[in-house]
């Protein structure tokens, strides 16, 4: 078997490795994967929005099955065109992925069948925001319709902040396109929590809970980033909750996309925020979470492959999918100065007794070493019986990893671990 993943960055690291443990598996293409996957998948300088170019590679190197892991892809179509030249795919195809790439259609999707979210308002013009804000509730969140690398969320602290929130989106247009409509939504409270989950479009089968931790510094202050770090499970996420959410969210949302004729098959994550009125949705997502990736797919015990074909031929509902009853904790090392300006170019070098999964994000080998090549540069994932454990291991391990110029949180999991208490 051939298989083919698209995309580069730690979560794809956590896929490819996590999939190289089925034996049917002869060899793994990343495209373009980075300087770190490629000591586990051939990588291949095919960027992963080229969509043409991939599907040419495909045919070409008589790829079995593509798993298609980042947003950009799927939203524009990825799946449709691997499909159409009879590659079996792991992956939303386009139809299904504007749940996550548009958030005027997801949330007049979760409307529409009474899904909990947030209560929104949707505006074309921003004469016509600028004025519902005037007396809006404050704080307020305004959202960016379209893709815009996670940073299309903005909290409007203030009235002054949410005026110019929308100027920016809507007339300096800082996301492009995907800011020609936004959602302005009603402020939020509570934990929140990623819910990733396997859906062939009739099964829904959720994975392991986990938290993200996405601002740049401890105490969740600094600018938000693409992730700095994950626990798993999340305790937040109790039998009760999990049962609320698969009642009022998971089914519904799967039946609403069927409904829709956009039958989703994939990774659906469903980022939740726990309300004093219960779960809410604050986001779908059509893909793997990164770094959610990074702490779910270690605690898995059930052949991922297996699951992704069982995805693809709609037979999930013949598969017992089995986590650990263990902990995983990921540390994100990151370039200092991330996510605004920072270095890259500097080699990184991992002591010989470390002793945890690496995953490598944003890296380069230029021939004689591994350098430093991205913001997020790369994760360190412990897994044991406790969180306490993970979270001790993995900061135990994180420090035999070097650059110069690295940075990482020191409290990844600290929230958590006081849930527990
Ligand atoms: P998103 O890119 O949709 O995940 O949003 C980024 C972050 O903004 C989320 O993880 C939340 O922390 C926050 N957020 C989004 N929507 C809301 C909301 N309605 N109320 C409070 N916080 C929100
Ligand atoms: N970690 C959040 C995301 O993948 O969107």
């Amino acid at each position: 078997m051939n298989i083919m993943v698209v995309g580069g960055g730690g979560r794809e690291h956590a896929i490819i490795k996590k999939l190289k443990e089925n034996k049917s598996i002869d060899k793994i293409y990343a495209l373009p994967g980075n300087g770190g996957i490629a000591a586990d998948a051939e990588c291949v300088d095919i960027g992963a929005k080229d969509i043409d170019r991939i599907v040419d590679f495909a045919e070409q190197n008589g790829i079995d099955f593509a798993v298609v892991a980042p947003d950009d892809p799927l939203v524009l179509g990825a799946v449709d065109a691997l499909e159409g030249k009879g590659i079996k795919c792991f992956g939303p195809r386009k139809s299904a992925a504007i749940i996550e790439g548009s958030k005027v259609f997801s949330k007049n999707l979760m409307k529409k069948y009474n899904i909990p979210t947030a209560e929104y308002e949707v505006f074309e013009t921003a004469e016509k925001a600028l004025e519902y804000l005037k007396t809006a509730p404050i704080p307020t969140v305004i959202k960016a319709d379209g893709l815009a690398l996670g940073k299309g969320v903005i909290i409007a602290n203030t009235r002054e902040e949410a005026f110019s929130a929308v100027e920016t989106i809507m007339e300096d247009k800082v996301f492009g396109a995907s800011g020609n409509s936004i959602v302005i939504e009603e402020f939020l409270e509570g934990p929140e929590v990623s819910v990733l989950s396997f859906t062939d479009g009739k099964t829904v089968v959720p994975m392991v809970s986990s938290m993200d931790h996405k601002r740049a510094k401890d105490g969740d202050e600094g600018l938000n980033t693409g992730g700095m770090g994950t626990v798993a499970p999340n305790p937040y996420y109790t039998d009760e909750v999990a049962k609320k959410c698969m009642d009022t969210i998971f089914l519904p949302t799967i039946k609403a996309m069927n409904a829709e004729g956009r039958t989703f098959k994939g990774c659906l994550y469903f980022g939740l925020m726990i309300t004093e009125r219960g779960p809410k949705v604050i986001e779908y997502n059509c893909r793997f979470g990164d770094p959610e990736t990074q702490v779910v797919l270690p605690l898995l015990e059930t052949d991922l492959f297996e699951i992704m074909q069982a995805v693809e031929s709609e037979t999930l509902e013949n598969l017992t999918i089995k986590f650990k009853d263990e902990s995983a904790c990921c540390v994100v090392v990151a370039s200092e100065g991330y996510p605004q300006k920072y270095e890259t170019g500097y080699e990184i070098t991992v002591d010989k007794d470390f002793d945890a999964e690496l995953y490598i994000a944003g890296a380069k080998y230029d021939g004689k070493a591994l350098k430093t090549a991205g913001g997020r540069v790369l994760g360190v994932t412990a897994t044991a019986e406790t969180l306490q454990k993970a979270v001790e291991k993995a900061y135990g391990e994180v420090k035999k990893v070097h650059f110069k110029n690295a940075y990482y949180r020191k409290d990844i999991g600290k929230k958590a671990l006081q849930a527990l208490k």
